[in-house]
């Protein structure tokens, strides 16, 4: 009993054990995110995941974690009802305090009724679709700085940079280094599919329709012939359970193979020195510290210097 109840406490802590590798918990994107306030007195006019009222912007954070929300805005309850930009312009359009909203209003007039909205995806760098509103603070995970304007969001993923120009894995994992990302991530179902569907926008005669993610042959066993495949991070694809390898894959080659992602939804390797597209995962950053929520609201002067 008691060798059990050891044994137990040993599994649970540890996971599984892979040669001398133990499959640690790995941190996932949405049990980490943290959003920061990023701009004061505006809100985001990207798409909506939902909307709810909370009391404090700690749950509006939980929800937007829940729901894999890249961004959020949140309106202070002591911050009033009425937007003082649109009061200005007298094109106030206020629903019927009486009349709640159905259907598509919900969403579309979503502000006038609640305090949190939780979106698909955060600001780039241009903060192209921001609104002035002195209801709303707008909090992201891309905080300091804010993702640049080639970046793509891939809605409940994250946000990737891809590049076309063809390199070798050791240049591209640097590129993604030098810009603070990796490679990218393509361990799930989720992951696989929307990097797949990124590499299908991109996609045209001229480009190739492979590119490099974060997945590398560790060795081979000259004995067993078997490889082991790995992550920058040194986590091995056998502590994963998916896998999206293309038919005949993976091969071996007298050199290092290195993992691609493909425009079909499946994985492909080609050798490490071959020159490829490739796909950097950015990471969430911030805080910025230069924004503060305390000031009130103004509708003459920057409320964000
Ligand atoms: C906000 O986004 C919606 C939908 O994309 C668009 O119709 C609307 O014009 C935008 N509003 C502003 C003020 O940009
Ligand atoms: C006032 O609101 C209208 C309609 O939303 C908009 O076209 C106009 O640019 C606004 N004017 C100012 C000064 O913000
Ligand atoms: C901001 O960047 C996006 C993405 O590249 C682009 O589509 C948009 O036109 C830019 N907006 C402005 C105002 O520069
Ligand atoms: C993305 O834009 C930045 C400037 O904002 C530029 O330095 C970089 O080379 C661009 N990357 C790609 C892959 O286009
Ligand atoms: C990368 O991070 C460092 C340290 O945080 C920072 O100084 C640098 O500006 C960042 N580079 C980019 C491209 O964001
Ligand atoms: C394919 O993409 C490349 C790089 O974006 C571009 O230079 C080229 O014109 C595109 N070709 C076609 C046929 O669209
Ligand atoms: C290769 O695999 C065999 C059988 O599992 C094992 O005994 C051997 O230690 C492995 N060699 C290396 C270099 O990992
Ligand atoms: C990639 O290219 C660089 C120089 O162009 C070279 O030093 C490096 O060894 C190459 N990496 C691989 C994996 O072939
Ligand atoms: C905070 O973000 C703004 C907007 O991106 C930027 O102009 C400012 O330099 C940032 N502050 C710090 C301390 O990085
Ligand atoms: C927001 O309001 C400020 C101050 O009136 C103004 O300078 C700025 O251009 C406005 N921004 C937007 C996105 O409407």
């Amino acid at each position: 009993m008691k060798t059990l109840l050891i044994l137990i406490v040993f599994v649970s802590s540890f996971h599984f054990l892979f040669g001398d590798y133990f499959c640690k918990d790995r941190h996932t994107d949405d049990q980490l995110v943290k959003f920061h306030p990023l701009r004061h007195c505006q809100r985001s006019n990207k798409s909506i995941v939902a909307v709810e009222y909370f009391r404090t912007v700690k749950e509006c954070a939980k929800f937007a974690r829940e729901n894999k929300a890249l961004a959020f805005n949140f309106s202070p309850t002591k911050r009033g009802m009425i937007n003082k930009f649109e009061k200005k312009n007298k094109t106030i359009t206020h629903y019927n305090k009486n009349k709640s909203p159905s259907g598509k209003d919900i969403i579309e007039q979503s502000e006038e009724y609640y305090n949190c909205q939780i979106l698909q995806c955060p600001e780039l760098r241009n903060f192209s679709t921001l609104i002035n509103d002195t209801r709303f603070d707008y909090y992201s995970a891309y905080v300091n700085p804010p993702p640049p304007e080639n970046a793509s969001c891939l809605p409940g993923v994250g946000m990737f940079i891809y590049y076309e120009k063809p390199e070798n894995y050791s240049r591209a994992f640097n590129a993604c280094r030098e810009i603070n990302s990796s490679l990218a991530d393509i361990l799930s179902d989720l992951r696989t599919s929307s990097l797949s569907q990124l590499m299908q926008s991109k996609f045209n005669s001229t480009h190739k329709e492979m590119a490099f993610v974060d997945l590398k042959e560790k060795e081979h066993n000259k004995t067993t012939l078997k490889s082991t495949f790995c992550t920058s991070y040194e986590y091995p694809l056998e502590c994963y359970a998916y896998r999206a390898w293309s038919p005949g894959f993976p091969r071996r080659f007298k050199n290092t193979a290195c993992v691609t992602i493909t425009t079909t939804n499946s994985w492909k390797v080609v050798p490490c020195s071959l020159k490829q597209p490739f796909i950097c995962e950015l990471f969430p950053t911030g805080p910025n510290r230069t924004v503060s929520l305390a000031k009130k609201c103004s509708i003459t002067r920057n409320n964000n210097p």
